[in-house]
């Protein structure tokens, strides 16, 4: 009796958690533990396609850990009781610095996809970003999500085609579109060529084999309608990605690999909004699109998954803020995995952050939940940083928080 009494007053039994998709969350810690629940969860070719990037990944892996030359310079003894991650982006405020990235397929680790992101944006008050390889459509996106929607497009060959899908965006209320620059071809991703990948994912027997090793991925994409590159089907000659094809077929057949500033012009001649490209690898390309009157510019390198050996992101917001910033808005996009490396890039002269695996991971390992929770934990990492370091509000963030190491 005596050692009962004192057993209770040292253990606090902890509520059990009903709902098994937050039960599990509730042991993840931070994007490193999505990554892996995701790869338990996935067929190794769909989490290979998410994960995997260009030749030997080198760019994708300095994308995350280029984060790691930037220090704080905290400051310490300063009021921080109320810290505020508020900022404004294109004339509008955002809780937190932060955009979704375009991704592909989402559907792919989840049946939901593309739904569940957009409206875990519209939650967390972040905009979203559609991909023209989305499989969920324009019109999809828009009937679930009054949020803040970009949509991203690719030079097609097939320009009626564009134009349609520049109509469609602007009449489900899209702010703007971001024009992906990096892929005149596609980068070479020998994951997904070692195994053959296709999208959608074929069934063979290895897939079965992959299929019956993760069953509740396995269930839930047989109990969802087929997957299909959703903006794109109905058109003739495009084909709608129903037919397994290598990512790398369609999309060389498809995108226009004479994309040139041109393009861009006529991109303003068939779109009245908001315009970025997405891309951005040097100075000089940023001044280009700064001086072309564009919205913002997104550094970026497709998170590796285009050029290997192109230059992580991060180390190039401070030379174009120099070059460009208050011209046009700044995205540094890449490597993004905590709060952290958001409150470095704005320091250094970023507008904001865009994410792209970080929620790719946890559609893959919490679908819907999963991505209420990254969005969560990056807002809170922005906050806790900044509480540490000494600064209360956004646009205190400058250059002398940081010291640069080698
Ligand atoms: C699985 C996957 C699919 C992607 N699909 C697209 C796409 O369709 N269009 C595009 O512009 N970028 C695409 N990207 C690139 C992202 O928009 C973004 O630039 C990149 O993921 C940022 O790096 P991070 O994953 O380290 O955050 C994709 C990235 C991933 C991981």
């Amino acid at each position: 009796m005596g050692m009962i009494s004192t057993l209770r007053s040292v253990v606090r039994l902890r509520r059990y958690e009903r709902d098994r998709t937050l039960r599990r969350l509730s042991k993840v810690a931070d994007v490193g533990d999505l990554r892996a629940m995701a790869k338990k969860r996935m067929p190794a070719g769909c989490f290979d396609y998410i994960d995997g990037a260009a030749q030997d990944e080198v760019t994708a892996a300095a994308n995350v850990s280029g984060y790691g030359d930037y220090y704080f310079r905290p400051r310490v003894l300063r009021d921080v009781t109320s810290v505020d991650t508020t900022t404004t982006l294109f004339g509008s405020d955002v809780p937190v610095p932060l955009m979704i990235a375009p991704t592909g397929f989402d559907r792919i680790a989840h049946s939901q996809g593309e739904l569940a992101v957009a409206r875990a944006a519209e939650r967390a008050g972040i905009p979203y970003s559609l991909s023209t390889m989305g499989t969920r459509s324009i019109e999809e996106i828009a009937a679930v999500s009054d949020g803040r929607k970009w949509f991203q497009v690719y030079v097609w060959r097939d320009k009626p085609l564009l134009k349609e899908m520049l109509e469609r965006a602007a009449v489900s209320g899209f702010e703007g579109i971001m024009i992906t620059v990096d892929t005149a071809v596609l980068g070479r991703r020998e994951r997904d060529v070692r195994r053959g990948f296709s999208l959608p994912p074929k069934v063979g027997l290895d897939t079965l084999v992959d299929g019956v090793l993760h069953p509740r991925w396995t269930l839930d994409f047989l109990r969802a309608e087929p997957i299909q590159f959703a903006n794109v089907k109905g058109s003739a000659d495009v084909g709608d990605g129903s037919t397994p094809v290598t990512l790398a077929e369609y999309i060389n057949s498809q995108f226009d690999p004479a994309l040139s500033w041109n393009d861009i012009e006529w991109f303003r001649e068939n779109w009245s909004g908001l315009m970025m490209i997405k891309g951005v690898q040097t100075v000089e390309d940023a001044e280009i699109a700064a001086d072309m009157g564009l919205d913002g510019v997104i550094l970026s390198n497709h998170g590796g998954r285009q050029l290997d050996f192109a230059p992580p992101p991060i180390h190039l917001v401070s030379p174009v803020a120099d070059a460009v910033g208050g011209r046009t808005s700044i995205i540094c996009d890449g490597g993004v995995r905590r709060g952290s490396d958001i409150v470095k890039a704005l320091a250094m002269g970023a507008d904001a952050c865009m994410i792209g695996r970080a929620y790719f991971y946890a559609l893959g390992a919490a679908g819907e939940k999963g991505v209420d929770w990254v969005l969560d934990f990056l807002k809170a990492g922005v906050e806790h940083t900044m509480a540490l370091s000494g600064i209360g509000s956004i646009k205190e963030l400058n250059r002398d928080l940081i010291e640069v190491r080698d």
